[in-house]
């Protein structure tokens, strides 16, 4: 399987109540290596663009709300089917959904509140990674 990257976001619910390296261990665990990182606060405007192939839907405002009440960390993940990896790590949407042992089974609150984001596909992560990161900043 080849390497790949994803990108990967610890939410506002995770950063609050300090679950950043319990969420860490579960991709360093499963094989996946931190590439870049780094802790930010969006504004409105970050989160509506990162967030736009959503604008349509009913949660659309209440997720941008929810991804600027409080500082995120955004990661660069790599490794071998780097993609589905991250997604089997964190979980179903809906931490109702999620397989025991998984990311949002532990830890999420809500399907909204649910602790992680990562990349649907390759193409996708190839966008989301562009958006957050410059080249200089991944250091594999
Ligand atoms: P994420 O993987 O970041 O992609 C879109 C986010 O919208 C999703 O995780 C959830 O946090 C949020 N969301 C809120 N309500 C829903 C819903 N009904 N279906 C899908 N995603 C939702």
């Amino acid at each position: 399987m080849a390497v790949e990257r994803t990108l990967s976001i610890i939410k506002p619910d995770a950063t609050r109540r300090n679950l950043t390296g319990k969420i860490i261990d579960k991709f360093e665990s499963a094989g996946l290596r931190v590439v870049a990182q780094k802790r930010a606060r969006w504004s409105q405007a970050d989160a509506e663009k990162f967030y736009a192939v959503h604008a349509e839907r009913p949660f659309y405002n209440d997720l941008v709300a929810f991804m600027t009440s409080g500082p995120i960390v955004l990661q660069v993940l790599e490794g071998e089917g780097a993609v589905a990896k991250n997604r089997e790590v964190m979980g179903a949407t809906n931490p109702a959904d999620a397989a025991v042992g998984t990311i949002r089974k532990e830890f999420a609150e809500s399907i909204e509140a649910n602790s992680v984001h990562g990349s649907d596909s390759a193409e996708n992560a190839a966008i989301e990674i562009a958006m957050c990161f410059s080249d200089g900043e991944i250091v594999g």
